[in-house]
């Protein structure tokens, strides 16, 4: 092999080198089987009325909460001790967008961080005022997540995208 065409070869290789990497991107967006699937179940099985479990997914903590019947019809009574009590300025997916702020009025999914400054709520379920607490500066949030008035957070805390796969088994989607 010559010096030109060992060059010619070298150019080449860059060039299908460069080409699959620009390819790459646009072959994992329009093939399905290419794209990384994020999404993660969760069985709900055990969890009892006011129980909660933290499930870690893409960088972040959720609270999946079983909420009693009790609480859920207290809901709309707090409406006008809310900054945001209809969602409107609020993080959720649309079918997310009501009272519950959830799919199904018993179980509600929010990401742990206070809308705040980030730090991680504690959800108390177990008592009639039954909602989230932040440690760092004492915003309180209902039982949707929704923020109290008196709150510095401005915001309800975020819901994630998700869907029931069976009636005890939901599945987080990344949206
Ligand atoms: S981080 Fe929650 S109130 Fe400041």
């Amino acid at each position: 092999m010559n010096r030109r065409s060992l060059l010619t070869r070298i150019v080449q290789g860059f060039s299908l080198a460069g080409l699959a990497f620009v390819a790459y991107p646009f072959i994992r967006a329009f093939l399905p089987a290419f794209a990384e699937d994020l999404s993660v179940e969760v069985d709900i099985s055990d969890l009892g009325n006011g129980e909660s479990k933290t499930v870690s997914w893409l960088g972040r903590n959720l609270y999946v909460i079983r909420r009693s019947a009790e609480v859920t019809d207290q809901l709309a009574a707090s409406a006008d001790a809310l900054k945001d009590p209809l969602s409107i300025n609020s993080t959720q997916p649309e079918f997310a967008t009501n009272l519950w702020r959830s799919l199904r009025p018993d179980i509600l999914i929010v990401y742990k961080n206070c809308t705040h400054l980030g730090c991680e709520i504690s959800a108390n379920f177990i008592t009639p005022e039954a909602g989230f607490d932040c440690p760092c500066h004492s915003s309180r949030f209902d039982a949707s997540g929704r923020v109290y008035k008196e709150a510095v957070a401005s915001f309800n805390l975020e819901i994630p995208d998700y869907q029931f796969v069976s009636r005890n088994l939901i599945r987080l989607i990344k949206g």
